[in-house]
């Protein structure tokens, strides 16, 4: 069938002329773990935790970071193969093309805008959450209405994330050095907030550490976690299934080690360095993760840490604000370059598609002036604007995270499959465990995924749908690789 026409190896190595070259030279395990934490590093760990702890997992939102890990740990090894597989840079899309095919690579391509344009959203919210923790800290309130807990428009995170469209348009790139000083910045603030925080932890504060589960309004109606809906379970937040439902939203915080397992072309020996800096990374954000989020949830109450900036508010409630200062500057900068990371990944994502004709080919010229695809980057910028401007952070980051889970779960299975019809295919990393591994790391996503909430698969069904309504109407007519005789 031609929906399952695949694009040669080959050809993809032709093909792909990647739109920027920053990762062009040999990187080993330690630029991959500086990588990794660069990208993974942001709103997760910087917002999610103070949310997650308050409404579904009390104090034990650190076993929920724990549970996250694992899942992610398995999903990593699968995609250290997937993504050495194929010496090409780029992302699980142009792989699925090489391999399963056609109609597959164009649903894990329209999956991936859920990862990345709506994560460079969600991480410009939490940006905008220390923005304007900042400017209290300086006397200055921005207005309820267009920034903080709830805002109607949030005007920061738009204003972000439409000065990164501009400067990623220009064509300006995150050096190594820049990108490995705003790392170290953002470690240094991780490590503040442990060191500093461990001097007003209260052990008060960790009774309950599981909360009694509870029915709260934040898993009323289509907010219930599918899982509890499907066992007939009145839905609960807190409780061991809270632990569970709230892993799922944390799992955002790990997002980007994909985007690592991506350089393994660039890597000297891929087959020692890309699982050594996956994991290396993935083994020292989790650390970090379980060692803030058990000093934050000491620090304050869980019911009274805040929504948009929880460390740096939680050193405000207790009188530092010389450290809620610090913090916020801290996670402005970092946040800064997680969102413009993101942005390029999605902009590579979708100049690989309309190159290949699944999307109109005119969106991907390239600027001459600037040499970057700036009609496909402003599109980007301003849907994420919008995004950013009008949704709140916590949808938007469920549906980022069944997106990402979705492609983990097409990766898994995608290595069992090709190790079967490719055996002969070099593969720079092999996965070890093959096929038990691949298994449970599908099963693990499956199990993430049905804990996140109803509404959450009612809008990635949705998505998908239009998604294969888009390649039937367009795509496959419009298909290089139909035409390719
Ligand atoms: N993991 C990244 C974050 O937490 C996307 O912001």
């Amino acid at each position: 069938m031609d929906i399952f026409r695949t694009k040669s190896v080959e050809q993809s190595i032709r093909d792909t002329e990647a739109p920027e070259h920053q990762l062009r030279k040999r990187l080993n395990a330690v630029d991959l773990t500086v990588f990794g934490i660069g990208v993974i590093v942001g709103t997760g760990i910087f917002v999610l935790t103070g949310q997650v702890a308050k409404e579904m997992a009390g104090p034990a939102v650190a076993i929920s970071f724990v549970v996250a890990a694992v899942v992610c740990g398995l999903a990593a090894l699968c995609y250290a193969e997937f993504a050495s597989t194929i010496p090409v840079a780029g992302s699980a899309y142009t792989f699925a093309f090489a391999t399963l095919g056609e109609f597959p690579a164009w649903i894990i391509g329209w999956d991936l805008v859920l990862e990345m344009a709506l994560a460079a959203a969600v991480v410009a919210v939490g940006w905008s959450g220390y923005f304007s923790s900042l400017m209290s800290s300086i006397g200055v309130n921005l207005p309820a209405s267009i920034a903080g807990d709830d805002p109607v428009v949030n005007l920061p995170a738009m204003v972000i994330v439409l000065i990164l469209t501009a400067v990623l348009i220009a064509g300006i790139k995150l050096s190594s050095r820049v990108n490995l000083t705003i790392v170290v910045i953002k470690v240094a603030v991780i490590l503040l907030v442990i060191v500093a925080g461990l001097f007003f932890v209260k052990a008060a504060n960790y009774t309950p550490f599981i909360p009694a589960p509870e029915s709260t309004p934040t898993v009323e109606g289509v907010q219930a976690p599918l899982i509890q809906v499907l066992f007939g379970i009145t839905p609960v937040a807190f409780g061991v299934l809270g632990v569970f439902s709230a892993a799922a939203i944390v799992f955002f915080a790990f997002i980007g080690f994909d985007i690592v397992a991506t350089a393994a072309e660039e890597t000297i020996e891929p087959q020692r360095d890309v699982p050594r800096g996956i994991i290396g990374s993935l083994a020292i954000c989790t650390i970090l993760y379980v060692a803030v989020s058990l000093v934050v949830v000491g620090m304050q109450h869980y019911t009274e840490l805040s929504s948009s900036a929880p460390l740096a508010d939680a050193f405000t409630a207790v009188g530092q604000s010389w450290a809620a200062t610090l913090i916020s500057i801290g996670a402005i900068a970092g946040l800064t370059t997680v969102v413009m990371i993101l942005m390029l990944g999605q902009t590579r994502v979708l100049f690989a598609m309309c190159r290949d004709g699944l999307l109109p080919r005119p969106l991907a010229r390239v600027n001459p002036t600037t040499g970057t695809p700036a009609v496909l980057t402003a599109i980007v910028g301003v849907v994420a604007a919008v995004l950013a401007g009008f949704i709140s952070l916590g949808a938007l980051a469920e549906l980022v995270n069944i997106g990402t889970l979705f492609a983990f779960v097409v990766v898994s299975a995608g290595v069992i499959i090709l190790r079967r019809t490719r055996p002969e295919l070099e593969r720079a990393f092999r996965a070890p465990g093959v096929p038990v591994l691949p298994i449970l790391a599908v099963l693990a996503c499956l199990y993430l995924m049905l804990n996140l909430p109803v509404e959450t698969w009612l809008r990635f069904v949705i998505w998908m749908a239009v998604g294969a309504v888009l390649y039937f109407l367009y795509g496959r007519r419009h298909s290089r690789a139909g035409q390719v005789v």
